[in-house]
């Protein structure tokens, strides 16, 4: 958990205004000290009284304020991070032609840009397509602030199309990762990274309305996914239909059986030129390969098997498909972390089961976990990251492994690209 930071938290008027509210609530929650800054529009959409509450400080608005006149100076030497949620095509404006005629204008410029500054933009589809919002967000950008993504659908307005906040947990993820960096956890860089991840559990179908499954909920696939999307990493989710969906990840593509996951690794590490590969996905080591009803052999995945019948399921091993990742890739240099999960394996077994994945799969980094110690908290699930031939790192939560492999991809994976690629246009 990132206790203890100082977040300078500015709202601008958008109908959004209310989800930030749930965002600066988490932010409390986490041990955060969150001051909040409002425009004038911000305090038509949200109250004083929320921002008071949820902080537990004053909301601070006016230049001008009594005994305030200088809040724009004391607060960016406060703050660790910075964010302006939701941003406004308004503010977002006035910040790209330096304007700065209220006390959010005035932080921004005053701002330290050794420090995180993130923008999370909320508007029509029309004004975030408008050329004037495209060129300040790219100016904004060009000067290091971290521009998140939109997300598209139908907004308050009615209009359907890119523009709408992304929701509160994305924005979570971005606070949680830029203050991990500001720490020194994960280092900052400009190397961009094209990452697939899979994550979830292969589901093989019996008849058409049953089908045999595991216990991987999707998570840590999908916070790995997120942590190295908002470390700026561009990251492919290939994810099992029903596990947990990522929070910021915009490229993600769905998988059920065996042979679907098998099938769109393979098309994918051949035809787009990964740097890695993150398979969390629990992959089910036996498909089905025949049912029978009655003695009677039934067309798998086809229609409904009655109830109160003997059914005989019979199944057949899969290959590995971490052993095949490397061979099917594009990318010859390509770095592959494999994951092992185990129950109630002891330390020497753990290290067997660990050792032996290694061995046939030829990965560059191997995560084990055990299912015995996931905690009663949905990110407390430690792991142990062992990069091949070195020391094993131990991270207590999700949150951390997926930061733990951040680091590791940018010493493992970064190194391996010619520098000309590495970087950002
Ligand atoms: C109901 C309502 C909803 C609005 N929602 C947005 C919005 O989501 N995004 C936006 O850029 N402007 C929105 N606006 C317009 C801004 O509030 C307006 O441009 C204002 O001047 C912004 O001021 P500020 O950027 O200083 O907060 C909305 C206005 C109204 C009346």
């Amino acid at each position: 958990m990132s206790a203890g930071s100082n977040i300078l938290f500015k709202l601008s008027g958008s109908i959004a205004a209310w989800k930030a509210c749930a965002v600066i609530s988490q932010l409390v929650k986490d041990g955060h000290q969150v001051q909040a800054v409002a425009t004038e529009a911000a305090l038509r959409f949200i109250g004083p009284a929320t921002l008071e509450g949820l902080t537990g400080r004053p909301v601070l608005s006016d230049l001008w304020a009594r005994g305030a006149a200088m809040e724009h100076i004391n607060l960016v030497k406060w703050a660790d991070l910075t964010i302006l949620c939701p941003a406004t095509a308004n503010t977002i404006n006035r910040f790209a032609a330096g304007i700065a005629d209220d006390l959010v204008g005035s932080l921004f410029l005053a701002h330290n840009r050794t420090r995180p500054y993130l923008v999370a933009p909320a508007m029509n589809p029309a004004m975030w397509a408008h050329p004037a919002t495209a060129a300040s967000v790219e100016t904004l950008r060009s000067w290091g602030v971290n521009v998140l993504p939109v997300a598209s659908g139908r907004l308050a307005c009615g209009d359907e199309g890119a523009g709408r906040m992304i929701e509160p947990e994305a924005i979570l993820v971005a606070i949680r990762t830029a203050l991990a960096q500001g720490r020194g956890e994960v280092p900052r860089t400009s190397a961009r990274l094209r990452v697939l991840v899979t994550s979830g559990g292969t589901e093989e179908p019996v008849d058409g309305v049953r089908s045999l499954g595991n216990f991987s909920s999707g998570r840590t696939g999908a916070l790995i996914a997120d942590t190295l999307a908002a470390l700026g990493h561009e990251v492919t989710l290939l994810r099992g239909g029903r596990s947990a969906r990522p929070a910021f990840v915009q490229d993600v593509r769905a998988y059920t059986a065996f042979s679907d996951l098998q099938a769109a690794l393979r098309t994918m590490l051949a035809e787009e030129r990964f740097d890695a590969v993150v398979h969390a996905a629990a992959v089910g080591d036996y498909a089905v390969d025949g049912v029978s009803v009655d003695g009677a052999a039934a067309t798998v995945g086809r229609g409904k098997i009655e109830s109160g019948r003997e059914v005989r399921i019979h199944l057949r091993p899969t290959p590995k498909l971490v052993d095949h990742l490397k061979g099917w890739s594009a990318n010859p240099d390509l770095k592959v972390v494999a994951f092992k999960l185990t129950r109630g394996a002891d330390e020497a077994a753990a290290r067997a089961a660990v050792e032996h994945l290694f061995a046939h799969s030829g990965a560059d980094a191997v995560v084990h976990n055990d299912l015995e110690s996931a905690g009663a908290e949905p990110d407390a699930f430690p792991a142990t990251l062992w990069p091949r031939g070195g020391e094993p790192l131990v991270f207590a939560t999700r949150g951390q492994l997926a930061r733990g492999l951040g680091r590791f991809l940018l010493t493992h994976a970064a190194e391996a690209r010619p520098a000309a690629e590495a970087s950002h246009p």
